[in-house]
């Protein structure tokens, strides 16, 4: 997908990934950028106006753990641009200490705004088709057993994404979905590590944790904005240490049907 003139909508926008995503974008000559957040940053808000000017680039705010918030930025994020043609939901929160919110804010925030931008996007209901860029994580890939809750809040991400991306229903819709699964990346999000893990009791996991390379986050938003230019349905990728692989995922069952 050539991203010039296209309307994009991110969810997590001013994050540690978010923010290096968006000035990715914005090189690319993109027409507008709605950026879904729970809190507004306004002063890099005002720098990315300033610099970008032929961009449209807005804040609606959105606590994803509210269906009624994503809806209404969906709706007045439609009637401002008329169309999106790329959704990335990159909302996240790692904290296994909070077992509702981990799976609010990473599964069910996932889901709810996949389907609220369908309703505009789906071909079938007039839309133009599109992408949909889901984050999981490398904990969607594999259990990882420090973190059991978010890991299986991003295993269901990486299901719901693979799922969504069915050729049946892109036939019908017109919109792609890729899975983004990144490695560990300097971030907020791995702040504070030893009081958010599933149990309180030392493990020698959370040692290992605090060892493990990390990449820099603007090297995940180039590969992130470089997958959404390739944009391969059902496309699982995982972006480590500055790499991108295609991760191939094998059907372990097949139906067996009566004769
Ligand atoms: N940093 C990593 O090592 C890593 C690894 C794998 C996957 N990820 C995923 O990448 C994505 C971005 O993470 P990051 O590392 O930039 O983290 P971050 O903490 O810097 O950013 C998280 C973003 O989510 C937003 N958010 C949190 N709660 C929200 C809510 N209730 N409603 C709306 N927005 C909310 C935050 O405001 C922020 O913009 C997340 O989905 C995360 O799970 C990160």
């Amino acid at each position: 997908m050539d991203l010039a003139g296209k309307n994009v909508v991110y969810l997590g926008g001013f994050g540690g990934i978010g923010q290096k995503c968006v000035q990715e974008l914005l090189q690319r000559q993109i027409k507008s950028l709605a950026i879904f957040d729970l809190v507004e940053n306004a002063a890099i808000l005002a720098e990315w106006k300033n610099n970008n000017p032929n961009t449209d680039i807005f804040y609606q705010k959105v606590d994803i753990t509210q269906k009624s918030d994503i809806e209404t930025a969906y709706k007045e994020t439609a009637q401002r641009v008329g169309h999106f043609d790329v959704v990335v939901n990159g909302s996240g929160l790692m904290n296994d200490r909070l077992i509702e919110l981990t799976i609010q804010i990473n599964l069910l925030g996932v889901i709810n705004s996949t389907l609220t931008a369908l309703e505009y996007m789906d071909k079938a209901k007039g839309g133009r088709g599109g992408l949909i860029v889901n984050i999981s994580s490398v904990a969607g890939l594999q259990p990882t057993a420090l973190m059991a809750i978010y890991s299986a809040a991003k295993s269901g991400v990486t299901t719901f994404t693979r799922a969504m991306a069915n050729p049946i229903y892109y036939a019908h819709s017109g919109v792609g979905f890729i899975t983004i699964c990144p490695g560990f990346t300097d971030t907020g999000l791995l702040d504070d590590i030893d009081n958010k893990t599933t149990f309180t009791y030392e493990t020698p996991m959370l040692a290992m944790f605090n060892k493990v390379k990390r990449q820099r986050p603007e090297d995940c938003a180039s590969n992130l904005v470089r997958a959404i230019e390739t944009a391969k349905n059902g496309a699982v990728l995982m972006l480590e240490t500055g790499e991108t692989q295609e991760v191939d995922m094998p059907d372990l069952w097949k139906p067996q049907f009566e004769d």
